[in-house]
């Protein structure tokens, strides 16, 4: 393992456990806040807005929501705000670590962007940075007297900063790039707005001071944004795995419509609690998730090269001639010994240096080199249309060894 991979491991692990709190504490707050129930007795009591009973971990919990009176502040509060700051310096974390570390390799694809390093570098801390302000002073203004448009406009932003990285970087380094967006937007929202609404808050009730519900609207607002911001983000954390969407042609669409798709299910797993059955709000959520993954499968088809038709009968590919392509084109990467620089370990542990290792791997090696054309990665070693096809055929034919 080297050093590389080492951090990359670390930062990862950091990255999944802080988010997992991060992401699971703002569910449970939602869920809280959504199932409180007002007991009749109390109902008139000012500043009460229910309670509620829960059993977990050997013992129940009561835990009641209401807003406090000028002077009247406990000894020991708990604030939920170190989750999201590791969150996201992870991330960043991580960011440095695979896409600016090794050079860019996984940032620059020079079919999409023949961008320099510095270039790149640039490109991608600007869109960060930029994105960010723009949508804070958005909201600071706009948003202020019409929510309404200030959405639109901030949906309108994200999609075409989305657009413009997937012309930019590599597919892979994109996705990820509206991930770090989105989560930095989430960020800048708990540290610059909501936490601060909340000090002064506190500080407000222990001065003995009226509250101003107007931080208070301010704070749930941002909260709300990153409410919706939640499953588009995970779907991006994960988007690594999934080639097929973000080396596409149209991967910009295809991300719109997951990010949609994810909204969508927030939005009605939101407003569920409104509804006294359950068939009106799980009825859009079922057809928003059906209709996303449908579309994306859709949209994510690409022609097979086996699907090609061909009159003339070809002799049959032997695994000599397979070998020979896969050693010329695959292997500097795919190896216990790589030579090409960029990779000192073979990526993802695929190596091609015995026939059994080939033949095991031939539906993957379909995919990635015939299927998807996403391998030999940025086509670093030119690999040609023909040399595809001929590989594809031999998979088609059996993957046989002779
Ligand atoms: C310049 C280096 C390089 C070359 C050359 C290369 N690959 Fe890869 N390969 C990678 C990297 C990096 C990954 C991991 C990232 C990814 O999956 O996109 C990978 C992952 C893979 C995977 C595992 C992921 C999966 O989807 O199962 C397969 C299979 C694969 N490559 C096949 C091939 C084939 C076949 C060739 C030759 C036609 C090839 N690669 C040439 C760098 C390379």
């Amino acid at each position: 393992m080297t050093i590389h991979d080492f951090l990359d491991l670390l930062v990862r692990w950091v990255h999944l456990i802080a988010g997992i709190m991060w992401v699971g504490n703002s569910m449970l707050f939602n869920w809280l806040d959504r199932n409180l129930e007002k007991s009749p007795e109390r109902a008139g009591e000012v500043g009460y807005e229910g309670k509620l009973w829960m059993v977990h971990s050997g013992g129940f919990y009561e835990v009641e929501k209401r807003q406090l009176a000028p002077g009247q502040m406990p000894a020991r509060l708990h604030w939920f705000k170190w989750q999201n700051f590791t969150t996201w310096a992870s991330g960043i974390g991580l960011l440095v670590v695979v896409y600016y570390m090794n050079g860019g390799a996984y940032l620059i694809d020079p079919s999409v962007q023949a961008l320099g390093y510095g270039q790149a570098l640039a490109f991608s801390v600007g869109s960060v940075v930029l994105t960010w302000a723009t949508y804070d002073v958005l909201w600071r203004t706009l948003g202020k007297s019409q929510p309404k448009l200030a959405g639109l406009l901030s949906i309108a932003a994200l999609l075409v900063v989305a657009w413009a990285l997937t012309q930019t970087f590599a597919g892979r380094a994109a996705y990820l790039h509206v991930g770090v967006v989105l989560g930095t937007v989430m960020t800048g929202n708990v540290w610059f707005v909501i936490v601060p609404s909340q000090h002064k808050l506190v500080a407000a009730t222990v001065s003995g001071q009226e509250q101003d519900y107007a931080l208070n609207q301010k704070a749930k607002q941002r909260s709300i944004h990153n409410n919706y911001m939640t499953f588009p983000l995970l779907f991006i954390m994960l988007s690594n795995h999934f080639p097929g969407t973000y080396t596409h042609p149209l991967n910009w669409l295809i991300l719109f419509v997951l990010m949609f798709g994810g909204a969508g299910v927030r939005h009605f797993m939101n407003i569920r609690f409104g509804f006294k059955t359950t068939l009106p709000w799980l009825g859009p959520l079922v057809a928003i998730a059906v209709t996303t993954v449908v579309a994306v499968f859709v949209l994510s088809a690409r022609p097979s090269a086996a699907s090609v038709v061909t009159t003339e009968k070809k002799p049959k590919v032997t695994f000599a001639q397979a070998q020979a392509i896969i050693q010329m084109r695959c292997h500097t990467c795919h190896s216990a010994n790589p030579t090409e620089p960029m990779f000192p370990v073979a990526p993802v542990g695929v190596m091609f240096d015995t026939p059994a290792q080939v033949q095991t791997l031939a539906p993957r090696i379909k995919d990635r080199a015939v299927t998807n054309r996403t391998m030999p990665f940025i086509n670093k070693t030119g690999m040609e249309d023909a040399e595809r096809e001929l590989l594809g055929r031999w998979v088609d034919e059996g993957a046989h060894l002779d």
